[in-house]
């Protein structure tokens, strides 16, 4: 049993949560600890609300509304947003809270007192008309590199180059538009270049870090680190224990970090154990974890640690696990641009078990990856639910409906259950190691590679034939059967870990119903399991509907009846569609006369392959229900309908897959059927019955005919 502190970096409180943040650092934080809590381990998980820095002062001052509410408003959501997903940090803390204050002025007064902070003169852009220095991203102007305007007074967006507002062309303040001054004001600096060495130093035991995380790092403190202000001009912040800074505050990045620490205070208050945090901060056994979005490294690999290392024994971060982007179709996350999803609107359409597995399943571990909804549906509906969850299903269903009790003691391991058994050790053994690396996708695949094997061994030991032959080796197999179901939810429940819950009780183990999730569940002995009837455990994901309607139905408005030269039973018709206009043969002459059919709206079939009858090109069909006796031309009963008009078949327009057979048509099975408004037109689509509607109303037929009459 060991202690370990997990701290998330702190996403702002400026805008919502959006999937991008939960694949960078949210959800694989969340999913080593619960990994860590199962093996016994003491883990404290901290995240929260980082409310300060020049974003959200911007939006504030766009908004006219101050900063304070739109951090109160998204530090509620992102909170509500987390536990929505099963991420569940001990606490969500905020760097409005007077601990956080304390702390930061605590860090500060120190390092002031031991030299580590310089004060310098520096000029920055202030603007007359607001009476104020601004700061550098409020300034706007022409990229002096490209030309683009307006680039940042901190970076153009077109080039990428860094920028001093002083180098903008014809700067402008953001907010009224005033060309700002140049004036001189005070800063304190900390002295980052004073630690460059016991980084460098620190940093050589780290090679079990991703690489590309240890060299950015190296390569940065390669270039040689300087000293960096860490006061700014502004009103929103924390506030600078120094006299003569009365208007200035910290700079954003330099007290953020610090949430972890006061976080951490925070909670030991929350828990009654005062000092519980200092048991993570100071007992040299304990690793400290950092999780976060690749834009952040430097931060925590070299700002952090120079932090923790100045104010003195503190424990310095253990590894630093930092995640690259997760892209929606090939472009960056961003909500202020509509790209992607916020977790709110995935959760709208697909349960936080589903959206957890798909996640975990491509996490942007060693580079970027792509959300596709697609490939969402693909994967939970193929491997969490079709490989797993019917494994389940069929496991439990066949004890349950053969009634057969499971016991250990009649379990009698032959070679081939040997070797499963064997096969599962060695499974579960790599998926603790790459959990313990942090390496979430590999871990997962392990998890399938077993769920792929129990699939296996279930089907070839047969029990359904066994249950007739061999009752006692159908047990022992079925009992096998379920403690690879175990193990496989067990190691699925840091990902999974509400459907993962629920599973445990269909398979009825008894070591969960002791003791919950634990490592334990990763072994035989002792397992007992009472497996309960019931339903299959998931329901299948169905975000991307397909519209299975191939017919072309329209309303038609026929203009003109003639006879067929050379049949007694046909019309020849002209109807226009609205956009054109066709020609239609149809067996209607027993039953209309030619004036009774001009001027009537009908619906046709539009995308039937053109036929000839009799010698006369028939360019679709028109719709009529017959009873056997009375046959009925079919009409909508909305009468402000047009020619021309789409016609659907239930929720379903025409998909526009081109022409069909009229053998097609059979599949539709269309007919009359009673309904509110009297009969009314239906067909077979997708499985189901359902009504044809034009406009907001059903189709009817304009003499009455039976139920049950058959459409043709
Ligand atoms: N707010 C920063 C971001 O969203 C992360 C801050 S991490 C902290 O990129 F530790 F400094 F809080
Ligand atoms: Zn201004």
């Amino acid at each position: 049993m060991s202690k370990i502190l997990v701290n998330v970096a702190l996403p702002y409180a400026n805008g919502p949560i959006h999937l991008g943040h939960v694949a960078g650092a949210y959800l694989n934080s969340d999913i080593f600890v619960r990994f860590q809590r199962m093996h016994g381990n003491e883990v404290m998980f901290v995240s929260g609300s980082d409310e300060h820095g020049t974003p959200a002062t911007l939006a504030a001052d766009r908004l006219n509304i101050s900063p304070k509410e739109i951090a109160d408003r998204y530090h509620k959501e992102h909170a509500e947003a987390f536990r929505n997903l099963d991420i569940i940090f001990d606490i969500y803390t905020r760097t409005t809270y007077p601990e956080h204050r304390d702390t930061v002025a605590e860090f500060f007064l120190d390092f002031n007192s031991k030299g580590l902070l310089s004060e310098h003169t520096m000029v920055a852009p202030f603007c007359p008309k607001d009476n104020r220095f601004m700061p550098d991203r409020y300034i706007e102007g022409k990229c002096p590199n490209c030309g683009f305007e307006p680039a940042r007074g901190d970076q153009c967006d077109n080039c990428g180059k860094i920028l001093d507002p002083q180098e903008l062309i014809s700067p402008k303040c953001v907010l009224c538009g005033t060309a700002p001054e140049f004036r001189e004001t005070k800063h304190m600096f900390f002295r980052l270049d004073l630690f460059q060495d016991r980084l460098i130093q620190w940093l050589e035991g780290k090679e079990f870090w991703r690489h590309s995380v240890l060299a950015f790092t190296r390569n940065f403190i390669k270039a040689g680190l300087r000293e960096r202000p860490i006061t700014r001009d502004i009103e929103w912040g924390v506030p600078v224990p120094l006299e003569g800074y009365e208007h200035k505050r910290i700079y954003v990045w330099f007290e953020a970090l610090l949430g972890y620490i006061s976080g951490a205070k925070v909670l030991s208050e929350r828990l009654g154990k005062k000092d519980y945090w200092k048991e993570f901060y100071f007992d040299r056994d304990v690793k400290m974890y950092h999780f976060m979005g690749k834009d952040n490294i430097i931060f925590h690999t070299i700002i952090w640690p120079a932090m923790l290392m100045g104010r003195g024994e503190y424990n310095l971060p253990y590894i630093v696990v930092a995640n690259e982007f997760l892209t929606f179709n090939g472009q960056q996350f961003s909500k202020s641009r509509g790209i992607g999803y916020s977790v709110d609107e995935i959760l709208k359409l697909a349960s936080k078990d589903y959206v957890r597995y798909y996640m975990s399943s491509i996490m942007p571990e060693s580079s970027d990856t792509d959300f596709n909804i697609e490939d969402f549906q693909s994967r939970v509906n193929g491997e969490l639910i079709d490989k797993f969850g019917n494994y389940i299903h069929r496991l439990t269903s066949f004890i349950a409906n053969n009634n057969l009790a499971i016991s250990s003691f009649e379990a009698r391991p032959d070679e081939t259950d040997r070797h499963a058994l064997e096969f599962a050790r060695e499974r579960i053994s790599s998926y603790n190691d790459f959990l313990e690396k942090v390496e979430i996708k590999k871990a997962l695949g392990e998890w399938l590679e077993l769920v792929k094997f129990a699939n296996s061994y279930f089907n070839s030991a047969q029990p359904w034939r066994l249950v007739k032959t061999d009752v006692s080796q159908c047990v022992s197999k079925l009992y096998h059967s379920l403690v690879l179901a175990q193990y496989s939810t067990a190691l699925l429940y840091p990902f999974v870990p509400g459907a993962s819950a629920r599973i445990m009780e269909i398979i009825g183990s008894s070591k969960y119903q002791e003791k919950g999730f634990t490592a334990d569940l990763l072994s035989q002995e002792g397992s007992e399991f009472k497996p309960a009837k019931g339903e299959p455990p998931f329901q299948k994901l169905a975000l991307i509907k397909e519209n299975p309607n191939f017919a072309d139905l329209r309303i038609g408005e026929i203009m003109e009846a003639r006879e067929h030269p050379d049949a007694d039973k046909l019309y020849v018709l002209k109807v226009n569609l609205g956009t054109n206009e066709i020609q239609l043969v149809a067996g209607l002459r027993k039953h209309y006369t030619a004036d009774e059919l001009v001027g009537r709206k009908i619906v046709v079939i539009a995308n039937l392959k053109p036929t000839k009858l009799r010698g006369e090109v028939s360019q679709g069909m028109l719709l009529a229900a017959d009873d056997g006796e009375k046959v009925s031309l079919l009409a909508p009963l909305d009468g402000k309908l047009r020619a021309g008009d789409p016609v659907k078949i239930g929720e379903y327009g025409f998909n526009n897959s081109g022409k069909i057979e009229l053998d097609k048509l059979k599949a539709l099975e269309l007919r009359m059927e009673a309904s509110l408004s009297g009969t009314v037109a239906t067909a077979i689509l997708d499985g189901r019955r359902v009504e044809i509607l034009a406009g907001e109303a059903q189709v009817t037929s304009h003499r009455p005919v039976k139920e049950g009459a058959q459409i043709r």
